[in-house]
């Protein structure tokens, strides 16, 4: 249960901290498998490609409406050029966001643990709400790439509260796109707020010239973990993963974590409805 003192120095030093074995075979499996059920379930009659590029970004209604609901998001390379996918359904997939912790009782139960419990509050979290929850597919050959972000710049709050709790659900490797991070890097300013445009849509506000680091510039390193890791992420981390020319799909969950006291800006993309309060790890 919970973390050690040293794992709970690392954090505070690095602003992540892998956590391997933390999540049992059984628990991992039934996550993809429960995926697996509703990505079949899902009938794509309203296409949103998600991608983190920022010049690619379509932050249309689909997106924005989906803080909190199940929603379906296509790699961007799940397409030919005639709009058909390239693939099975179950294998353009890029992600599922943003609410399965709360609306789906398998998600809600791996995302609700005593152990998780006693991580958020290692980690200094007094009234922690679960904010956003996403499954990751990385899927075999065309799963894209993240570039480097701050998890604050999608899921501020003032002050500055959230925490990603990242679980390798399969083996996620150099060759299919494992996280990579800069430790040390939280201490470092917030670079940009993604927010609601007054006039409808999204955009980015620069918050610091400060560069991020790039992939091959040396500062960020990898995080190659076995099935069942946790990796904690601190919200002003510097991380990035690669996309994903492997034939081996790199499945994950995560989910993000805020201060319950902390102020939630009106301007941030995610938003959920009056009808569905945060909850916490109870
Ligand atoms: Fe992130």
């Amino acid at each position: 249960m919970g973390l050690t003192e040293k794992q709970r120095d690392q954090f505070e030093r690095d602003g992540v901290l892998v956590v391997e074995g933390f999540a049992d075979t059984a628990a991992c499996k039934e996550l993809i498998e429960r995926s697996r059920e509703m990505l079949e379930a899902f009938e794509p009659e309203s296409v949103s490609v998600f991608t983190a590029h920022e010049q690619t970004r379509t932050p249309d209604d689909y997106f924005l409406e989906s803080g909190d609901k199940v929603r379906f998001f296509f790699e961007e390379d799940a397409f030919l050029p005639d709009g058909s996918l390239k693939q099975a359904k179950e294998l353009s997939i890029n992600k599922i966001g943003h609410a399965m912790h709360d609306l789906d009782p398998v998600f809600s139960s791996f995302s609700r643990t005593p152990d998780l419990a006693a991580v958020a509050a290692d980690v200094g979290f007094v009234d922690p709400k679960l904010l956003q929850s996403m499954y990751i597919f990385k899927q075999p050959s065309i799963g894209g790439e993240v570039t480097c972000h701050q998890d604050s710049t999608f899921l501020y709050t003032d002050p500055m509260s959230c925490v990603g709790f990242w679980f390798a659900l399969e083996d996620a490797t150099l060759e299919n796109g494992c996280l990579w991070a800069e430790p040390g890097g939280h201490r470092g300013p917030l670079r940009k707020l993604f927010k609601r445009a007054p006039g409808g849509g999204t955009e980015f506000e620069t918050l610091s010239d400060a560069p991020l680091p790039e992939p091959g510039d040396g500062r960020l390193v990898p995080l190659e973990t076995p099935a069942g890791t946790l990796v904690l992420l601190h919200g002003q981390l510097p991380h990035y993963s690669g996309p994903n020319r492997s034939p081996r799909s790199r499945h994950a969950y995560s989910v993000h974590v805020i201060e319950g006291d902390a102020g939630y800006p009106d301007e941030n993309w995610l938003q959920r409805g009056d009808d569905m309060p945060l909850r916490g790890f109870a």
